[in-house]
């Protein structure tokens, strides 16, 4: 290992970072057959969860390894403060989505990370959130088992569970919510094709990734499913940054409000009676100027 890799270089000006447990060594394995042919002078692989935006909420495990990584290859909804936490020297590789502009195909990720290790690179792949909750963490994991390379795997806030503490809606509540579900909306030839009778189940709370664009058409399906039109629900733009937006509504005028409000991606929807408490615990005003106003776009999540 070279000098650069044994130091735990400070990572943040503020410290809090800087005080974290040096890194162990990688933690992964590779499963099965491939345990005993890893080649001597491969790399690694780090598949890393960047958190929900805010990049306070990077884990410690996370800036370690950022640390030390010779390439970090990174996605559009990584904030760039985390990606400035590699070293100076570090390569770092954009290959960020967005939707229907794909920068590099899925495919040409995993080669690349591939090729990368098998070059004897540290790497760190950067991805928004968790790699594991609709980021394609499994694919390239997949791909990097095919080729025995070494990987770990550490997980990030997802935005659900990041944006609804930021939004003051706790995600499950005794009194309403007894189960979350997490879906995307994604559209795919202008349909959703969803669950509509079990997300339209009482007694639980939805989460929507990616449904901006859909957002009509998932409001009309719950209610059709059995819903009440009054059923609160709140639309998320850049949750937990300083730009971030909430516009709450009931399923009936959710579509129109946001509209209104010209929301823009990333944007998350949370569907269910927590909704209304955030009234109550609502806690994260960002200063109202730093909120970027957007053109009226609902074409892009
Ligand atoms: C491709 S998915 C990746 C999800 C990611 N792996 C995770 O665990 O959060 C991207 C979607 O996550 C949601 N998202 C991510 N960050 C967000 C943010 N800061 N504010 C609102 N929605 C966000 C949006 O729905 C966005 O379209």
């Amino acid at each position: 290992m070279d000098e650069d890799k044994r130091r735990e270089p400070p990572l943040s000006a503020g410290g809090r970072i800087r005080d974290a447990v040096p890194a162990r060594p990688p933690l992964y394995a590779i499963g099965g057959a491939g345990a005993t042919a890893i080649a001597a002078n491969v790399g690694i692989v780090y598949l890393v969860g960047a958190g929900p935006g805010n990049p306070e909420l990077l884990t410690i495990r996370a800036a370690n390894v950022i640390a030390r990584a010779d390439v970090i290859v990174y996605d559009r909804l990584v904030a760039r403060e985390i990606v400035a936490l590699g070293r100076p020297g570090a390569q770092r590789i954009y290959v960020g989505k967005a939707r229907s502009n794909h920068t590099l195909p899925q495919h040409e990720i995993n080669a690349l990370l591939v090729r990368l290790a098998q070059d004897g690179k540290h790497v760190v792949r950067l991805k928004g959130g968790d790699p594991f909750v609709f980021g394609r963490g499994g694919e390239e994991i997949e791909a990097l088992v095919a080729h025995d390379i070494p990987f770990e795997v550490v997980p990030g806030i997802t935005a659900a569970t990041g944006i609804a503490a930021y939004a003051g809606i706790p995600l499950t509540h005794r009194d309403c919510a007894h189960a979350v579900t997490f879906v995307t909306g994604h559209l795919k030839d202008g349909t959703m094709n969803l669950d509509w009778p079990a997300l339209a189940r009482p007694g639980q709370t939805v989460v929507i990734y990616m449904g901006l664009l859909g957002l009509p058409i998932l409001c009309r399906e719950l209610v059709a499913h059995g819903l009440p039109p009054t059923t609160p629900a709140a639309i998320v733009q850049q949750g937990t940054t300083a730009q971030q937006r909430v516009v709450v509504a009931t399923l009936a005028d959710l579509p129109g409000r946001a509209f209104d409000a010209r929301l823009a991606p990333p944007t998350l929807i949370i569907v269910g009676e927590v909704v209304k408490l955030r009234d109550k615990l609502g806690w994260f005003h960002p200063e109202p100027g730093r909120a970027a106003v957007r053109p009226a776009s609902l074409a892009a999540d």
